[in-house]
Parts: C-alpha cells; sequence; structure tokens
C-alpha cells in the first residue's frame, strides 16, 4: 500500500515537473490578436479579447512597422506586441507548484521620453521596475523578476501605473515567458552561491540584447540566484550565443558604472585567509575601452583594470583576504560608464563571470 502511494507520489511529482516546460507564457509573444470586431482602431475592447490575456484599461494591439509620429514601431518577437496606456493591466494565470521560485522575463520599449514604469506582481509578491535608462539601441530591453509561489497557480500581472498625459505614451510589452530556478547552494568548491551565474532569468533566444536584472530592494527571490543587485540601476545578463562570455553559458555585464553593483554575503571564519578569484573581459558588444572593474570581499578591495577593444576575451583576477567576521560581503562594480562605440547610446560595461571564494586553510582538499 504504501509503495503504491509513493510510486504514484513519485508519478504525480513527475508530470507536474513535465507539464511545466520554461519558455514564453501561452500566447507570451502576443501573435494570437483580437478580432476585427474586438478592436477600435488599434484599442483593444474587451476583457479576454486577445486570447490567453485577461486586460484592463487602455490597451494597444501594435503590428510590427505601425507608425507613432514620426517614429517606425519595432516588435522584437513576431509582428505584434501590445502597449499598455496609464492604469492598464495584463494578466494570466498559471499552473506553477507551490513553494516553488521562478523568474519573469519580458520585453519592454518606451516610446515617449518620459521615465516609466511597470509594476510585475505575483500576489503577495511585487516590484516596480524603473525603465529610464536606454541599453539597447532599438529601444527594447529585457527585464527580469523573480518571485516563489505561494499557490498552485500564479496569478501574473504586468501594470503601467503611468499618468502621461499622452494616452499613447506607455510602454510596449512583449515576450512574456517564464522559468523555474533552482537557486544553487555553496560547496566546498565555491564559497558562494551561483558563482559562475549560470542560473538565472529566460534568455529569449531571439533577442540579441540580453536581459536587465533590475535592482531589488528587499530581495531573498532574486532572478540571479544567491546575488542581489544593489543601488539604483540594473546589471545585465549576457547570454553565450549573444555575447562573449568567459565561463559556461552566462556572464553579468556591469552596465551602470558605480550605480549597479552585484554583492553576496558568504559565510567565513575570522581570522582565516581567503582567496576571491574572478574573470573580468568584454561581452564582444562594442562596448570599447578602459575599464576597471573594483572587488571587496569585507573591507579588502581590488581594482582591476581591462582594456577593451569590443571584441571579447578576459583576464582571471585573485583578491586574497583575511576575514575578521563571520559574515562576509562579496561586491563588485565597475569604476566608469561606458557606451557602445557603435551608437554612441547605449551603456555597457565590464562583464564579470565564474566568481569563486575558497578558504587557504586547506588549499589541497578545497581544491
Ligand atoms: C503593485 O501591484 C501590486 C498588486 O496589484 C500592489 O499590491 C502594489 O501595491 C503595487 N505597487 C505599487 C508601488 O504600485
Ligand atoms: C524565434 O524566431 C523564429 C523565426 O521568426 C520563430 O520561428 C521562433 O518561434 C522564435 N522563437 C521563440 C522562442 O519565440
Amino acid at each position: 500500500m504504501r509503495a503504491v502511494l509513493l510510486a504514484s507520489a513519485l508519478l504525480l511529482s513527475a508530470s507536474l515537473a513535465l507539464a511545466f516546460k520554461d519558455g514564453l507564457l501561452p500566447n507570451g509573444n502576443f501573435e494570437l490578436g483580437p478580432r476585427p470586431s474586438d478592436l477600435k482602431g488599434t484599442e483593444v475592447i474587451g476583457r479576454h479579447a486577445i486570447p490567453e490575456w485577461e486586460l484592463s484599461g487602455f490597451i494597444e494591439y501594435i503590428k510590427a512597422g505601425q507608425k507613432q509620429g514620426d517614429m517606425l514601431l519595432v516588435v522584437p518577437e513576431g509582428a505584434f506586441a501590445v502597449r499598455l496606456g496609464n492604469e492598464a493591466s495584463i494578466k494570466q494565470r498559471l499552473k506553477v507548484q507551490k513553494g516553488m521560485y521562478y523568474s519573469l522575463t519580458f520585453s519592454a520599449a518606451r516610446t515617449c521620453a518620459q521615465e516609466e514604469r511597470l509594476n510585475v506582481s505575483v500576489a503577495p509578491d511585487s516590484g516596480v521596475l524603473p525603465m529610464q535608462t536606454l541599453y539597447s539601441s532599438n529601444g527594447w530591453d529585457s527585464y527580469a523578476w523573480a518571485f516563489q509561489a505561494e499557490y498552485d497557480v500564479a496569478e501574473i500581472v504586468i501594470h503601467n501605473p503611468g499618468e502621461e498625459e499622452d494616452p499613447a505614451c506607455g510602454p510596449l510589452i512583449d515576450s512574456v515567458a517564464i522559468k523555474a530556478l533552482f537557486p544553487p547552494k555553496a560547496t566546498n568548491k565555491n564559497l558562494l552561491k551561483n558563482g559562475d551565474f549560470e542560473e538565472g532569468p529566460y534568455v529569449l533566444p531571439n533577442t540579441t540584447w540580453g536581459v536587465l536584472i533590475p535592482p531589488n530592494i528587499e530581495d531573498d527571490h532574486s532572478p540571479l540566484p544567491g546575488w542581489v543587485i544593489e543601488s539604483l540601476k540594473a546589471v545585465k545578463y549576457n547570454d553565450a550565443p549573444h555575447f562573449t562570455v568567459p565561463q559556461g553559458r552566462y556572464a553579468v555585464e556591469l552596465v551602470a558604472g558605480k550605480e549597479s553593483a552585484i554583492a553576496q554575503v558568504a559565510r567565513t571564519v575570522p581570522g582565516r585567509t581567503y582567496t576571491l578569484s574572478f574573470s573580468v573581459g568584454d561581452a564582444s558588444n562594442s562596448c570599447e575601452g578602459s575599464m576597471v572593474v573594483e572587488a571587496f570581499a569585507g573591507k579588502d578591495t581590488l581594482k582591476v583594470p581591462y582594456e577593451s577593444r569590443g571584441k571579447g576575451g578576459f583576464k582571471r583576477a585573485v583578491l586574497k583576504f583575511v576575514a575578521t567576521e563571520s559574515r562576509t560581503r562579496v561586491m563588485f562594480f565597475s569604476t566608469f560608464y561606458t557606451t557602445r562605440s557603435d551608437d554612441l547610446a547605449s551603456l555597457c560595461g565590464p562583464v564579470v563571470d565564474d566568481v569563486k571564494l575558497l578558504s587557504l586553510r586547506n588549499p589541497r582538499r578545497m581544491g
């Protein structure tokens, strides 16, 4: 009897795991659109006019190549996107596994000069993502936000809390995707969690601009498990198919100078010597010039200069320090702002990857 119960529980969890697949939400790229009778010009009429989504407020259905004033609207995935007017929101319910961590990724573009924000929520969590800085040259950026599922069904809401005078101002949204996160643990091979950044948000395979990980204020559910984005601005998560990545499939690009930093607190033994080793390089994205990455381990710091020709490459650096506390904060930021040499506008910066923290007490065993 118990064996049967156990077997069926195993089957059930296996089928649950199978049911969930990382990638676009159903109609996550809005390619299935409203019927002509549900459209008034570009405005979508009716809560259920776009398949799989529940709409609220002023929402427009945008076709690639459509004009707004002199601006030609570009759509990153397929031929359609939506625009969220003031106080508009889109919602979708998705089966998830209670207690698991998930990361949402979506693409968004500003269409007016104003600073815009989006409130992403899966009750009881929510996060307001600022969209004020340009990182990619076509106007679209992808953003990540993570949550822990409190229920078996996640009600995913993207809401524009803006109050612009012009209702045609309001961000465009496309390609909403989700990924289950498996937060890694520290081991005796690395006292930092996810030091190689291999666990992180979903990167939309058809986008070439990486994913921005916005600053998180109260963050135990980071889209970059183990790491917290400190200070004001985002860091960028780069994938190997579109960028040079020093190790593995993913790396972090410090795109906002001293205004964006990644940090993690590690357990240490006071008085013991440690080495913090890491790669500094460039993503091969026309980000050129003299760069400096500043690394911190408690009160110790190391400045690592890197000359980038924007064509990829990296070097290793080591910060050796003696821990003074039982918890040591490790942090990285870029000293300077850099902009890409191909468009002279979008922000870029040095890449950090493969961060390892090791105790020197028994180097052979810690290998
Ligand atoms: C974001 O949306 C959630 C869910 O609707 C709400 O509880 C929260 O107050 C909103 N946050 C802001 C800053 O508007
Ligand atoms: C990427 O683009 C190709 C060609 O446009 C399309 O067939 C494919 O479905 C897209 N991939 C995703 C994940 O949307």
